[in-house]
């Protein structure tokens, strides 16, 4: 449910309650004493006031939180434009990157409005996650040829290295254009404590040894919904982009080796994201690649 929309029911519903209490209360003291046409005049005055005063009370404590839930709304609104120069920046430097997040804002969008969250939010937090490759762009697997990987990976510290700084690259870049706490907790966050995995797992098949330390980011792990669904949807949208031919079921695979991964890893363990939410999440997801993808789907053999 919408942020602003729960505030109002949470104000109607305390409202209405003060306004049921006071009558009640006068009511009981009105049936129990007998009371002259004055005094009754009274106590509806007092009643009146006391309401009044109990209500203003309630709106000028809340009105603050609605005004900061605003503000930050309307510089999530101002940031939700491609013409934003540290976006153009990105599409320039790294164009595959720049496809990248548009496709992991689309299936976030999708997967938070399945659950509630704040669709708007994640949607920035995905245009906006990886504005640090617009740094050293070739780096990043999406923005390589295949020589390139190879010889890129033969040196694989140096590249974690290099990849885990776009994290910190992103939030440095963030602040320099203003961007809200709002949207650089999402890029803190979007890779939590998790391993530079293509690296990992290509050390795991040549059977060479590497600190954990050295290929996982700094973290901390997603600390909301937003965070926990940015970071499936990263991590769903890069697998996709590497299989050259996608089925439905193994889009149905994907989606949730990805969930089941992140899971063991425990890198969700923070986020708040139920059970059934995580179902609703994967459906969404299942769905948002195949729209997105629709002309790569082939009927399986
Ligand atoms: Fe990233
Ligand atoms: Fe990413």
């Amino acid at each position: 449910m919408d942020k602003k929309f729960r505030y109002y029911i949470l104000l109607f519903v305390a409202i209405a309650t003060i306004t049921f209490g006071l009558s009640f209360i006068f009511n009981l003291i009105g049936r129990t004493f007998e009371f002259s046409t004055f005094w009754r005049f009274f106590m509806m005055v007092v009643a009146s006031l006391l309401s009044a005063l109990l209500i203003t009370y309630i709106v000028f404590i809340t009105t603050p939180i609605l005004k900061e839930y605003l503000n930050t709304m309307r510089s999530l609104l101002r940031l939700d434009t491609f013409s934003h120069p540290i976006l153009l920046k990105l599409q320039q430097n790294a164009p595959s990157s720049f496809h990248h997040s548009i496709m992991v804002a689309n299936l976030g969008h999708r997967a938070a409005k399945a659950i509630g969250a704040d669709a708007l939010l994640v949607r920035i937090g995905g245009y906006y996650h990886d504005i640090g490759k617009t740094k050293d762009p070739m780096a990043f697997i999406e923005n390589q040829t295949a020589t390139e990987q190879e010889e890129n990976i033969k040196k694989p510290i140096q590249l974690a290295k290099k990849i885990k700084s776009h994290v910190d690259e992103g939030i440095s870049l963030a602040r320099e254009y203003h961007l809200p706490q709002e949207v650089i907790d999402m890029i803190i966050q979007s890779h939590g404590t998790s391993q530079v995995s293509f690296i990992y797992k290509h050390l795991q098949q040549k059977g060479e040894k590497i600190s954990k330390q050295d290929l996982a980011y700094k973290g901390p792990k997603p600390q909301t919904k937003e965070a926990g669904i940015l970071m499936l949807a990263d991590n769903v949208e890069s697998r996709i982009r590497s299989i050259k031919e996608l089925t439905e079921p193994q889009i149905i695979q994907i989606v949730d080796h990805i969930i089941q991964e992140k899971n063991t890893d425990r890198q969700l363990e923070l986020s708040g994201i139920t059970r059934g939410e995580m179902q609703k999440i994967k459906n969404a997801f299942i769905e948002g690649v195949k729209i997105i993808h629709h002309q790569r789907i082939s009927y399986p053999k």
